[in-house]
């Protein structure tokens, strides 16, 4: 049985005082929530106020984005040591706003994926197709060129203790969810191309989340497909009702 990560992932949106209040509240709410891993990643300037926040809690902090190189002449960026120095545990790498907006490529990714395991970082590493690349059945071939070379830097232990988040860019902030069926077809691709290059048993260990408009009603039947073992949630993990309507559906499974 692979353990649900749920992952809030604020994006640019916050302040200090904003994201204190938001990590306060839901630390006390999930205090005795045990059967799932959960993550909030705050914009950089929260990451340190925040993981002091929820230092000892169940609810461990992540970085949206880093850099490979552990320091030096990279104006505006933040390594894996300095990420893990302000308290993060997990990195998400690859989020397809970093692709589209900031030029982060495959092999971009592959570089950071390795650095953040060197630092004993877990990148949370997604992949996705645009809607172009859906509607002319690219979607597979797309997916498929991101996780192998995402993961290419990796050995199958490494890969076995990554996440992976597939979030197909036209569901990202359009209140457009992909169907259970759309996304589980995409879920067991990955798993399938991971068991191939990497084993099987890297595969089933391999956690695989969902994101593109998670909310608390449509997380019951995503999270509830046989390859689905978690969310990436945007918009719905601003506020703590929103985030933990999301959590306490997979908790009232226990
Ligand atoms: P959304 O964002 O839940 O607001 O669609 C998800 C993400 O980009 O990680």
């Amino acid at each position: 049985m692979r353990r649900k990560i749920i992952a809030g992932n604020w994006k640019m949106n916050l302040t200090v005082a904003e994201g204190t209040a938001l990590v306060t509240a839901l630390r006390d709410r999930c205090a005795k929530v045990s059967n799932m891993d959960i993550v909030v990643a705050p914009t950089a300037t929260a990451i340190y106020p925040i993981a002091q926040v929820l230092a000892g809690s169940m609810i461990a902090v992540a970085g949206q984005n880093c850099h490979w190189a552990d320091k030096g002449a990279y104006t505006g960026e933040f390594s894996p040591v300095q990420l893990k120095d302000a308290g993060c545990k997990y990195v998400i790498i690859g989020h397809s706003e970093r692709r589209q907006y900031f030029a982060e490529t495959n092999e971009g990714v592959a570089k950071k994926a390795r650095a953040l395991f060197d630092h004993q970082l877990t990148p949370i590493l997604c992949v996705g197709e645009t809607l172009e690349e859906r509607e002319s059945n690219k979607t597979f071939d797309v997916i498929a060129e991101q996780v192998k070379v995402g993961l290419s830097a990796l050995s199958a232990d490494e890969v076995a203790a990554i996440v992976l988040a597939y979030e197909p860019v036209w569901a990202i902030g359009t209140g457009r969810t992909a169907t259970p069926e759309q996304a589980e077809e995409v879920h067991a691709a990955i798993r399938k191309q991971v068991a191939e290059i990497y084993g099987q048993a890297t595969a089933d260990k391999v956690r695989i989340q969902y994101g593109g408009s998670v909310k608390a009603s449509n997380a019951a039947q995503l999270l509830g497909q046989p390859d689905i073992d978690g969310a990436l949630v945007g918009g719905a993990s601003l506020t703590a009702d929103a985030f933990m309507g999301i959590i306490l559906y997979e908790e009232s499974k226990k």
